[in-house]
């Protein structure tokens, strides 16, 4: 495998889905053993769902934040956040890159760390295994900020990130399936900036456009990838 000096490149991006946590031990969506498998996400992940049941799809997430918390970031999240200066842009709401240090980090689809009320506004952050309060101060149920089917992704989160990926020089996508959109436009977005476009995934991925595609697990890839040349 060519190594990556990451000194060469002014912007480096680093894509990240599923399959970044997947050695981790947190499920992906799709595929064997994938979450939507298991579960229907119109009973689990949306707002219809939400509103039918806010507190079936609340015990659901603080299931998830437990299953996350049991996991820990591996070797390939280490060498991401090794690189403070490279960008991360991730579909991932389980906080793993930055668990292993990473700042910064772009949060596509939220997280499953925050919540928010759709009442009155307000936004709290909460990290244990169990949610703190299900309810807002003013009463109302307290919603995950996280983008789930149906919802509109957040304006300038995806503003910040296409123009972070419109003018970087390196792109790697790592374990995704690149089938949701728009994030799954962000490597036709980096091919057209110009930028050299690295794949990491164990199998093929949708119909994204890659220079290169490495087909092994993130985890031992991405150490020997950026490992310094002898
Ligand atoms: N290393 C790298 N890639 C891997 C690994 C691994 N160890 N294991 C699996 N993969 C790959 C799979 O081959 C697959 O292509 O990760 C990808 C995971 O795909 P998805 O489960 O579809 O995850 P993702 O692309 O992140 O999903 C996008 O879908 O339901 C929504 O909001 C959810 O953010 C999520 C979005």
């Amino acid at each position: 495998m060519k190594k990556i000096n990451p000194t060469a490149y002014q912007r480096i991006v680093f894509f990240t889905g599923a399959g970044m946590s997947a050695e981790s031990g947190v499920p992906t969506y799709r595929g064997a053993g994938g979450i939507w498998r298991a579960y229907d996400f119109a009973e689990y992940a949306c707002q219809e769902a939400f509103e039918r049941n806010p507190e079936k799809v609340l015990r659901f997430h603080e299931l998830r934040r437990q299953a996350v918390l049991d996991c820990q970031p591996h070797a390939g999240h280490r060498v991401i956040a090794g690189m403070p200066e490279a960008f991360v842009v991730t579909q991932n709401i389980d906080g793993m890159h930055q668990r292993a240090g990473s700042e910064g980090v772009i949060e596509l689809h939220g997280s499953l760390w925050r919540l928010r009320c759709e009442r009155c506004g307000a936004a709290r952050e909460d990290y244990g295994r169990k949610y703190e309060t299900l309810r807002c101060e003013c009463g109302h149920w307290l919603r995950p900020a996280i983008t789930w089917f149906g919802d509109m992704l957040d304006e300038a989160v995806m503003r910040k990130a296409s123009e972070i990926i419109d003018s970087c020089d390196l792109f790697i996508g790592i374990g995704t399936s690149g089938t949701v959109w728009p994030a799954a436009g962000f490597p036709e977005l980096a091919w057209q900036a110009g930028a050299h476009c690295i794949e990491i995934n164990p199998e093929p991925s949708g119909e994204a456009c890659y220079h290169q595609s490495i087909r092994g697990k993130a985890g031992s890839v991405l150490p020997e990838l950026f490992a310094a040349e002898q």
